[in-house]
């Protein structure tokens, strides 16, 4: 199981200082992703007019755009909700990039109140995100968020 708390101390002392947007997200996906065990693709997708675009990542090359809705991404930005799919082959409208990917979970990222984007994990194995690492997960992107107050994202 992931040190949620630990992981939040160290993403408080990676970005804190770091007025830049881009640098900022980028090390943050790098430190969420090689804190992760069982993961094979994280990364951002930013909200760009109506559609969501591809932003830092670690893992294989992935789709660039995604519509508002479509997908397990698109579905976290239209409902605001974190979506946490056991099975990726049984939700519906699923948009595969990497054909590995058995489970994932996606997290709205809200800066200032508005939708900026979301953050997308896979893992390889069926079921592999817990409501712990949603709660865990929820709050990491809520204090990257929150160090981005009055900065904007990307
Ligand atoms: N599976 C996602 C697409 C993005 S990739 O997993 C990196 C979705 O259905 O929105």
């Amino acid at each position: 199981m992931t040190d949620y708390k630990l992981l939040g101390s160290q993403a408080e002392a990676l970005l804190r200082d770091e007025p830049d947007g881009l640098a900022s997200a980028a090390n943050f996906v790098a430190l969420l992703y090689n804190a992760l065990d069982d993961v094979n693709w994280l990364g951002l997708y930013v909200l760009r007019g109506d559609e969501l675009v591809l932003g830092p990542f670690q893992g294989q090359p992935a789709c660039v755009h995604i519509a508002m809705g479509k997908g397990v991404c698109g579905t976290a930005a239209a409902t605001l909700e974190t979506q946490r799919v056991p099975d990726v082959h049984a939700f519906p409208g699923h948009i595969v990039c990497d054909a590995a990917s058995r489970s994932e979970i996606v997290v709205p990222l809200v800066i200032d109140g508005d939708l900026v984007g979301v953050l997308d994990i896979d893992s390889p194995s069926p079921d592999r995100f817990s409501p712990e690492d949603q709660a865990g997960l929820e709050q990491v992107c809520a204090l990257f968020c929150g160090l981005r107050s009055g900065r904007g994202f990307l």
